[in-house]
């Protein structure tokens, strides 16, 4: 891996590149195998015990007798109860920035599913009203900036983020979603990361060729750098504040990272990952992080480097090439094909059966390689967590 990577901080020297884990009998995780199946067998008894969340047992690397399930975008549009409440409040950031709504909303698929992880209903951009940064998500056409980031004088004017002062909503929705879940299921936070947060802010929306961020990046990197760092420290707060709330894991997500060469990747987004990685875990040492980054297949080794606990996979790379890619340290999640929904109830299970074995007993998240698509059959949604959950290693 090269080192001359553009480093906004005096990084250490970054990982590693994977190892194998050599499993014998003089690894204690060998020895716990007993203990954990019995800690397992007495979690499936009494689920709402003390027990960790299955989730976070799996993720750890402890025995589990099937991988633990949720699906990204498992509240949304698919869900009539969703739609409903649509009606009622049309108004996204009214859904997301008040308690009970984003706690009646989140709870929606746990009611009618029972994942193994909750997800916290925001927004990647939640936090840029906080940052002056104002915004929407309009229905029909997403997301919309009204002041996108131009230059150097637009970067300053980005206000540093309090978390407790801008949306204290969101910790207090994180707090009773840990009453109402228990331990029954984990409970995640989550956040963009800087380069898909900045992409949104200077392009003025979504985007399709991500042309005025690459011109940006290659006309004048500074400004798009000091965005990025301000991102970057903002979300590691955002981080620690959602954990802190009562996030036992938290995602972030670098969807369109993946826009960029391998080369520009190592400038504009690794170094800012890595940096919320390191500050994250020198304060929550135990708190999982997981990355997301859409289309990831030719980054999945420096998507890694950032140091993560999981990667999380999108379909379009197979689950065993990843797997032997990213060696056994770090766990991942993934990667049915959304799409997948849309067919028969035995193709569905057939999809869970070959991605559950070609990822293996060990860390593995069973999840979509994207999020639920809108007008996916709820009833099939219903069926892939009933055949997750049924399995048995
Ligand atoms: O997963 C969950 O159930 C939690 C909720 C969640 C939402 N957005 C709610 C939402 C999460 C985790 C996100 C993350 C998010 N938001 C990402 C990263 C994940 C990914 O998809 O790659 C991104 C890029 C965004 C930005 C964003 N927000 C877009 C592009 C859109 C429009 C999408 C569309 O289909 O209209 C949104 C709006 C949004 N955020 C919706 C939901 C359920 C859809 C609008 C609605 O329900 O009214």
């Amino acid at each position: 891996m090269s080192c001359s990577i553009h480093q906004p901080w005096p990084l250490c020297s970054y990982l590693t590149p994977p190892q194998k884990l050599s499993v014998s009998s003089s690894n204690p995780k060998f020895h716990n195998r007993v203990r954990c199946t019995l800690i397992e067998s007495l979690a499936e008894a009494n689920p709402s015990s003390t027990v960790e969340p299955l989730l976070l047992r799996a993720v750890r690397g402890e025995t589990v007798q099937r991988p633990p399930v949720w699906l990204m975008r498992q509240a949304g549009r698919y869900m009539k109860s969703y739609r409903e409440l649509c009606e009622k409040y049309p108004m996204f950031r009214e859904r997301s920035e008040n308690v009970e709504l984003a706690v009646r909303i989140s709870l929606q698929p746990w009611k009618s599913f029972k994942p193994d992880g909750v997800i916290l209903f925001s927004d990647i951009l939640t936090p840029l009203s906080g940052m002056n940064i104002p915004f929407d998500i309009i229905k029909g056409r997403g997301p919309v900036i009204f002041n996108p980031i131009k230059t150097l004088g637009d970067v300053a004017e980005v206000r540093e983020f309090v978390p407790q002062e801008s949306v204290p909503y969101v910790g207090e929705t994180l707090s009773i979603l840990r009453e109402e879940v228990k331990n029954e299921a984990a409970v995640l936070g989550f956040v963009g990361a800087p380069f898909t947060l900045a992409s949104y802010v200077i392009e003025g929306g979504s985007s399709k060729h991500f042309a005025k961020i690459k011109q940006m990046a290659f006309q004048s990197p500074k400004v798009l750098h000091a965005l990025l760092k301000i991102f970057a420290e903002s979300m590691v707060k955002y981080i620690q504040y959602q954990a802190d709330s009562g996030a036992q894991v938290v995602q972030i997500f670098d969807s369109w990272a993946t826009e960029l060469s391998p080369v520009d990747f190592e400038e504009f987004s690794l170094p800012y990952l890595k940096h919320i990685v390191d500050s994250v875990k020198r304060t929550h040492p135990s708190l999982p992080l997981i990355l997301y980054a859409s289309g990831s297949g030719g980054l999945l080794e420096r998507l890694y480097l950032s140091g993560v606990d999981v990667i999380s996979l999108d379909w379009k790379v197979d689950m065993t090439e990843a797997r032997k890619r990213l060696g056994e340290n770090v766990a991942v999640q993934g990667n049915v094909d959304p799409g997948a929904l849309f067919g028969s109830k035995d193709f569905i299970k057939k999809r869970i059966y070959d991605t559950v074995a070609k990822a293996g007993r060990n860390k593995h998240i069973l999840n979509l390689g994207h999020g639920v698509l809108v007008g996916t059959p709820e009833e099939n949604v219903a069926h892939f967590f009933e055949v997750a959950k049924g399995i048995t290693y």
